[in-house]
């Protein structure tokens, strides 16, 4: 009995230095950051000099980013921003080849050039991801306008970002379709999906704390 006791409390002062061990190993700070991409110079692309505004690689290099940070970009609608998994898709500055669940466009819609605009994308996948602007036919991706980031697990996602994105866009049936009951299938199926990644949130919040 005393020699159980005495294991258990053993693995419990063990277990209580792994995670002061792995509390200093977490990145400083206990909040998520938005990150202001170039610092000071913004995003933008100075078509005379044919050059970005700054080094964004060298930017990008002196920070750490985390699940649950922004990218904030201070830009205007001379650039675009787009955002990829996708190291071919980054190489290549342009979106024309890439497939719809690695890359995402987060601006347009703006009809004229220099329209000032600030762009917030979520970091909400750990690993790569990439950065460009695939304006100019890609010139400014192939003139500086591309970084690369590695995003950490940090905090994890806040509540804020860790559902899943809603389902496709489904055309409603017409009068005499007999569509319903379908329709609201398909939405269990979607709440479904999401208590799923709840549960597998949930696991690696709890291997985070473990290790
Ligand atoms: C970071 O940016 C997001 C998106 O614009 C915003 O919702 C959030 O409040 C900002 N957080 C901080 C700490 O400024
Ligand atoms: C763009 O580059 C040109 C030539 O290098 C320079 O004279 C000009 O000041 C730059 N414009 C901006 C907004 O930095
Ligand atoms: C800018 O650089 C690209 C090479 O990436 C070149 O093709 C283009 O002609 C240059 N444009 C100007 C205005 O110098
Ligand atoms: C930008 O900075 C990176 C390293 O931080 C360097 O490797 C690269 O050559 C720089 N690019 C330019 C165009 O100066
Ligand atoms: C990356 O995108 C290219 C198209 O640009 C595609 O052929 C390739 O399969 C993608 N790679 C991965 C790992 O999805
Ligand atoms: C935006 O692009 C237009 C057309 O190329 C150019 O005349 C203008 O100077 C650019 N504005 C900025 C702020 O880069």
């Amino acid at each position: 009995m005393a020699t159980a006791t005495l294991g258990n409390l053993t693995a419990i002062i063990a277990l209580l230095i792994t995670v002061a061990t792995a509390a200093s190993d977490a990145p400083p700070g206990t909040g998520y950051t938005n990150h202001t991409v170039g610092g000071a110079a913004g995003w933008f692309f100075n078509g005379t000099a044919n050059t970005s505004a700054t080094n964004y690689s060298s930017w990008a290099g002196s920070l750490a980013f985390n699940l649950g940070d922004f990218l904030i970009f201070n830009t205007n609608s001379n650039t675009t921003v787009i955002q990829t998994y996708n190291d071919t898709t980054y190489l290549s500055c342009t979106m024309d080849d890439a497939e719809d669940d690695d890359t995402t466009q987060y601006n347009g819609g703006s009809t004229q050039f220099g329209d000032k605009m600030t762009v917030a994308v979520p970091l909400t996948i750990e690993g790569p991801n990439y950065y460009f602007s695939d304006a100019n036919d890609g010139v400014q991706c192939q003139q500086g306008m591309a970084f690369e980031i590695q995003v950490k697990h940090g905090l994890g996602l806040p509540p804020s970002l860790n559902q899943p994105p809603p389902p496709p866009y489904i055309e409603p049936p017409g009068p005499d379709s007999v569509q319903s009951p379908p329709v609201s299938i398909s939405q269990n199926g979607a709440i479904r999906g999401g208590a799923n990644v709840g549960g597998v949130l949930c696991a690696l919040l709890t291997v985070s704390v473990l290790f």
